[in-house]
Formats: structure tokens, C-alpha cells, sequence
């Protein structure tokens, strides 16, 4: 099939171009670098010319933090939103959005409440879709993978309120499995929570990433909520992920239920340790 793939030069779209081209698929990478830029294409009209022959949309465009140009509104709800109806006009077969969980009634992150908009513009076009909302994607050449390892090399951390927040990170691999099956399921127009095989605490996440590493348990401080957020405000400027919102968002948890997904992937994603020993 011929799938236009916006975001490919990311993370999950690289993964996920691989996976696609051995499995037989054309794939029509989109990003900046070869003139799709979503700040600028926020209109049904500018889709249309590259639809001819598209039989599959997928998603993938997405910031963790904003800055002048690249805002949420533009990139997560205006641009993809006029990206699904152009896809509804050329009557591509399904579209597939990479949305985040989280981006649900209860959002109230920028990140999330943009992203929920533009589902919900998909959900309401009449063709076939999928929404995924993958939980925290760890594997080769993820930001926060790589955030995340950095961080756990200290002997001693210091985490919001002792870390004690639920996450369940996902391996790419499950991530690009169930987008493949999205390709070729019957059961259509459904939102997918994709979550590791189950959740943990932030801090023994943070100790695991360590064990793999052979290094002892860290030891961790538990830092008040408001601290963490000086903390965050006073190191955005060099590590433009520890933003506010991102603390408040890790701080809400991570978490679903893992049942759906196992039923439409066939079997349960890999569990944490297993996934992760094999970075
Ligand atoms: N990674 C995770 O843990 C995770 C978890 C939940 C949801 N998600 C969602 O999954 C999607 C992909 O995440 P990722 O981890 O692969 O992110 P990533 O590595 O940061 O990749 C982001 C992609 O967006 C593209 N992009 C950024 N600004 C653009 C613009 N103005 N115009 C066109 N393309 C632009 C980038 O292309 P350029 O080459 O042009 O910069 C890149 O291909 C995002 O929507 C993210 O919210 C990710």
C-alpha cells in the first residue's frame, strides 16, 4: 500500500518506516526536510495535490514543548485536522493518528487538549480510522529513552515527591506492531491505549534502567511538587523537556489498561525488564 507518513523523520517514524518498507509498503515520508512543514500547510487545499494514490494516512507530528513557531495548535490540532479532511475528501482507505495518552476528557496539559481536538475531528469523518494513544515509547533513538538513561547514571536522584508516580512505558516495537495490524483489522474507527505490559512507579523505572546497567540502586530524594517545578523552570533553558507542564503531566501519572491492546496485537506487549534488556 502507499502510505504518507507525516513525522517520519521522528523517533516512532523512523521505527516505523522500517517496519512498514519490509513489510512491502511504499512509504511517503514527510517531514520538514523535504518541504512538509506543518506550520505552514494548515489547510485542506495545501493536502490535497499529495493525496493522488494515497491509500493510507498515519500521523506522527508532534512537540513536547512549544516555542514561537512551532505551537501546539498549529502542529497538533490545525495542521493534522486539515490533513484528516483532505485524507476524507481523497477517500485515502484509513488514517491512523498517534495521539498520547492522556488526551482525554480530562486533559488539561496544552499537549493534550490539542491533540484530543484533532481526534476528535477524526473521529467525526466519515472513513476508516484508529487513534492511538501510545503511553511514554522507549527503544533506539527516543528523546526521552535517552532522558531517561541519562538521568539514571546519578548515584543519588533527586524526584518529585519521591517518584512514586505510576508510568508504563511502551517498546517501539509493540508501538509499530499494533500500527501494522491498524493496517489490515477489521474492527475500525477505535481509540487504542498502546501501554506496556503494566505500570510501575517513575522511581523503579529509574532503578531498572540502573540494574540493566549493573549499577547499584540508587539512592532517591524526594523533592516537594512546588520545587520541582522552580527546579524545571530554572533548567528549561538547557533542557528544554523539563518544562513545567511536562512536570505536571508526569506528576498526573501514566497508566492504562492494558487489555485492549493485548486483544487487537493477539498478545500481551513486552513487560518492562524484558524490552528494556534489550536496548
Ligand atoms: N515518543 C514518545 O514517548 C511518545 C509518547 C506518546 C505520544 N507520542 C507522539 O508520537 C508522535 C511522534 O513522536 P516522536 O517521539 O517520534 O517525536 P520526535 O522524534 O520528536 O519526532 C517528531 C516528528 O515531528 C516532525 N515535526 C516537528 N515539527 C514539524 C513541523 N513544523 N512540520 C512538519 N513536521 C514536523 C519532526 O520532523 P522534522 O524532521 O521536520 O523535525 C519529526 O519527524 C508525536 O505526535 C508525539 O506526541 C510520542
Amino acid at each position: 500500500m502507499n502510505i504518507l507518513l507525516t513525522g517520519a523523520s521522528g523517533f516512532i517514524g523512523r521505527h516505523l518506516t522500517r517496519k512498514l518498507q519490509s513489510n512491502g509498503h511504499t512509504v511517503i515520508a514527510c517531514s520538514r526536510k523535504n518541504g512538509f512543514d506543518f506550520t505552514k500547510m494548515r489547510s485542506k487545499e495545501d493536502w490535497m495535490p499529495h493525496l493522488n494514490h494515497v491509500d493510507i494516512i498515519i500521523n506522527c507530528v508532534g512537540i513536547i514543548y512549544e516555542t514561537r513557531e512551532q505551537t501546539f495548535n498549529a502542529l497538533h490540532y490545525q495542521t493534522p485536522s486539515a490533513l484528516f479532511r483532505a485524507g476524507a475528501d481523497a477517500k485515502v482507505k484509513r488514517i491512523i493518528q498517534i495521539s498520547a495518552l492522556g488526551a482525554d476528557e480530562h486533559s488539561s496539559a496544552p499537549y493534550h487538549i490539542t491533540k484530543k481536538a484533532a481526534d476528535d475531528v477524526l473521529r467525526s469523518l466519515p472513513l476508516n480510522w484508529f487513534i492511538l494513544r501510545p503511553s511514554l515509547v522507549y527503544g533506539h533513538g527516543g528523546k526521552s529513552t535517552a532522558f531517561f538513561k541519562r538521568l539514571a547514571r546519578f548515584p543519588v536522584i533527586l524526584l518529585m515527591e519521591g517518584g512514586l508516580q505510576p508510568v508504563q512505558p511502551v517498546h517501539i516495537n509493540d508501538l509499530t506492531d499494533c500500527i501494522l495490524r491498524c493496517l489490515v483489522s477489521t474492527d475500525t474507527n477505535i481509540t487504542i491505549d498502546v501501554v506496556g505490559a503494566h505500570a510501575l512507579f517513575f522511581k523503579d523505572w529509574l532503578q531498572l534502567i540502573r540494574t540493566s546497567e549493573n549499577r547499584p540502586e540508587a539512592h532517591i530524594i524526594s523533592i516537594p511538587f512546588k520545587f520541582c517545578l522552580i527546579i524545571a523552570w530554572l533548567l528549561k533553558p538547557f533542557i528544554p523537556l523539563m518544562q513545567t507542564e511536562n512536570i505536571r503531566m508526569l506528576r498526573r501519572g501514566n497508566f492504562s489498561d492494558v487489555t485492549p491492546l493485548a486483544e487487537f496485537l493477539g498478545h500481551l506487549p513486552v513487560d518492562i525488564t524484558t524490552g528494556w534488556s534489550k536496548l
